[in-house]
């Protein structure tokens, strides 16, 4: 959450920033501001989205050659201007961006106000630099140093950046537990809270840890130190991102790229590690620990959000090919509640940011009680690969819409190589089988694209549905997660209310809502429990509710009852996820912008949760 950008060199960076800025949206959009320095240090901060703040400053001073700029997802305090960051300090000399939550603020700021520091807006991050003020006043110490000493006193979680007008050629960055990433060019600096907005300065970057404090200079020169004053070496990596993927093309939404995108991600995704013809698959970072993983005694998935749903599919894929129990867990929940973990457990955590504060916390409680660590991850060189044992990136590219879809079917993928994998190799699958299923995974993308194919169908059922105050979705089996993350993409873009149900559970409460007004999506492809299904749909018609089902290519019982039908391509029960996702995605897509929403910024949300 909150996007932060920093520019040192001798280029303006005013446009670098604003460009950055737009990358980094995605983490929050409540406001927006810039501190440039020149000379004097100009503060410019507006409520609202990057565009907003850029209709502001059109006609002000923007130009030098050092500032930053910041995006907001309010934690502390309403979106508003006074709020926005940066943060100034009292004596008018520091400004500073901030991007976590520090938890002692209130202690904090009552002693600084004893010592007369008088406070403007309502955040934890304006106390921070009040802290960093007093420090610098108090022991006339040069601003890295001030930094450094100001953090020995607070307790939270931060990535910051601060300026001071009395040493203009040098930015300070430090971090804990929020992403930075420093991108070294040609006598210049880009610090920012993921490489989007480096990428096309320079390849060259150093990921800073946690608890250690960076300053860049114009003249080129990088310095890292620990919070306890130790010497760092900067260790320089490449990054391997291509610009493209960054932009949204021919596409009006980054959301509907991604769904497209998703015939090439899911290819991506198994790129190496299958060979259907040659009968094998291979999953590098389960090879690396296969001793370990083969004999866990357990599987617990931590994950949020869609990637939480995607740990639900790995649930019964584990336990169906592989016979290996699983436990699938909010991050949040599981790491306040003193689990049990032990050595011989393999902890899973998915997140396609890599930057999830609950799932990263999850993982470090696990990794205390001796676990093997794995993770399933998106975004390259985030904290949680870096903090993993071992694990797999789905290599889907930036996923910039807020609402997961590529990265939720990387996901999938990722977790149904693992089960084979694992099935095989410990005999719990036949080889006829597993043969069957690498075929069948194979062919995944081109049964995607004819998915895709029927977006002029599903656009047309969205038509019909879209006034619609509540959804329910129900699926059994495999398709009950499905169930799940169709609500969830539905809600966090239209804002219709929409719950995912196990279909038999339905009779449990949620049929009491079923009138004419509610469409019921049933998933329902023709597997296990087909019949059950059948006779799940028929209560919905008894009640009047409106069904639109997605079914297996050549179905009959359940297409003859519905009020609307999408038939999706048939494969093995459990590769169907990676099928019956794609008509629920695009149903949404078509709902919100039906429904006017801006379906790539859904109101209050943030991709990269890094607050807990
Ligand atoms: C946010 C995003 C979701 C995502 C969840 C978990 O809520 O809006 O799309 O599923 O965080 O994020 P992660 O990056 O860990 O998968």
């Amino acid at each position: 959450m909150c996007g932060i950008v920093a520019y040192i060199g001798n280029k303006q960076a005013y446009p670098v920033l604003i460009k950055g800025l737009k990358r980094l949206e995605y983490r929050g959009y409540d406001s927006a501001g810039v501190a440039i320095l020149n000379g004097d240090m100009r503060v410019y901060k507006r409520k609202g989205k990057v565009k907003d703040l850029e209709t502001y400053a059109k006609d002000k001073v923007t130009r030098g050659s050092v500032g930053m700029g910041h995006t907001r997802w309010a934690t502390h305090g309403k979106p508003n201007h006074i709020n926005a960051h940066p943060h100034v300090s009292g004596n008018e000399r520091l400004s500073l961006i901030h991007n976590g939550i520090i938890e002692n603020y209130a202690t904090l700021k009552e002693a600084l106000i004893k010592l007369g520091h008088e406070f403007e807006s309502d955040t934890d991050t304006e106390v921070l630099v009040h802290l960093i003020e007093e420090v610098q006043k108090r022991e006339q110490l040069p601003i890295e140093e001030a930094v450094r000493v100001a953090l020995t006193k607070v307790v939270g979680a931060y990535a910051i950046v601060v300026i001071d007008k009395e040493e203009p050629s040098k930015l300070v960055a430090a971090r804990k537990a929020s992403p930075l990433v420093i991108g070294i060019g040609d006598n210049e600096f880009i610090l920012a809270s993921d490489a989007t907005p480096i990428v096309e300065y320079t390849q060259r970057v150093v990921y800073l840890n946690d608890e250690e404090i960076a300053v860049v200079n114009k003249s080129g020169d990088l310095q890292i130190k620990t919070i306890d004053d130790k010497i760092q070496t900067p260790f320089i990596e490449e990054l391997d991102l291509n610009i493209e993927r960054l932009e949204k093309g021919d596409y009006e939404f980054f959301m509907l790229k991604e769904i497209n995108e998703q015939v090439k991600t899911i290819a991506d995704c198994m790129r190496g590690r299958i060979n259907a013809a040659e009968g094998w698959v291979n999953v590098g970072g389960v090879t690396e620990y296969y001793e370990r993983i083969a004999n866990a005694k357990r599987f617990i998935v931590a994950a949020c959000g869609t990637s939480w749903h995607a740990g639900l599919i790995g649930e019964y894929l584990f336990e169906e090919l592989a016979r290996i129990s699983v436990e699938v867990e909010y991050a949040s929940e599981l790491r306040y509640r003193n689990p049990i973990i032990n050595e011989d457990d393999v902890i899973i955590a998915l997140s396609q940011s890599g930057e999830t504060a609950d799932t990263l916390a999850a993982l470090e409680l696990a990794k205390d009680k001796n676990a093997l660590i794995y993770g399933i991850v998106n975004a390259v060189g985030s904290s949680i690969a870096r903090t993993t044992h071992s694990g797999s990136y789905i290599h889907a590219g930036p996923e910039i819409g807020v609402a997961s879809t590529k990265a939720f079917t990387g996901q999938v993928t990722l977790l149904t190589l693992m089960a084979i994998h694992l099935g095989y190799k410990r005999g719990t699958i036949p080889r006829s089988y597993y043969l069957q299923l690498l075929n069948s995974l194979e062919n995944i993308p081109s049964q995607v694209q004819e998915i895709l194919d029927k977006n002029d169908q599903i656009q047309y059922i969205a038509s019909e549905i879209k006034d619609a105050t509540n959804a329910l979705y129900l699926g059994r089996g495999y398709n009950f997660p499905i169930a799940l993350e169709g609500a969830l993409k539905l809600k966090e873009i239209s804002y219709i209310h929409a719950e995912g149900y196990p279909a038999a559970e339905m009779k449990h409460g949620p049929i009491a809502l079923i009138d004419e007004n509610m469409p019921v999506i049933v998933i329902a492809t023709n597997h296990s429990a087909y019949e059950k299904i059948v006779s799940n749909v028929q209560e919905v018609k008894a009640r009047k509710g409106k069904v639109i089902s997605i079914v297996t290519e050549g179905d009959k019982a359940i297409k003859e009852i519905s009020d609307y039908c999408i038939e999706i391509p048939d494969t093995d029960e459990p590769l169907t996820p990676l099928l019956s996702v794609i008509p629920l995605q695009l149903l949404s897509y078509h709902i919100a912008i039906m429904r006017g929403c801006n379906v790539d910024q859904p109101r209050n949300l943030a991709k990269s949760v890094t607050v807990e």
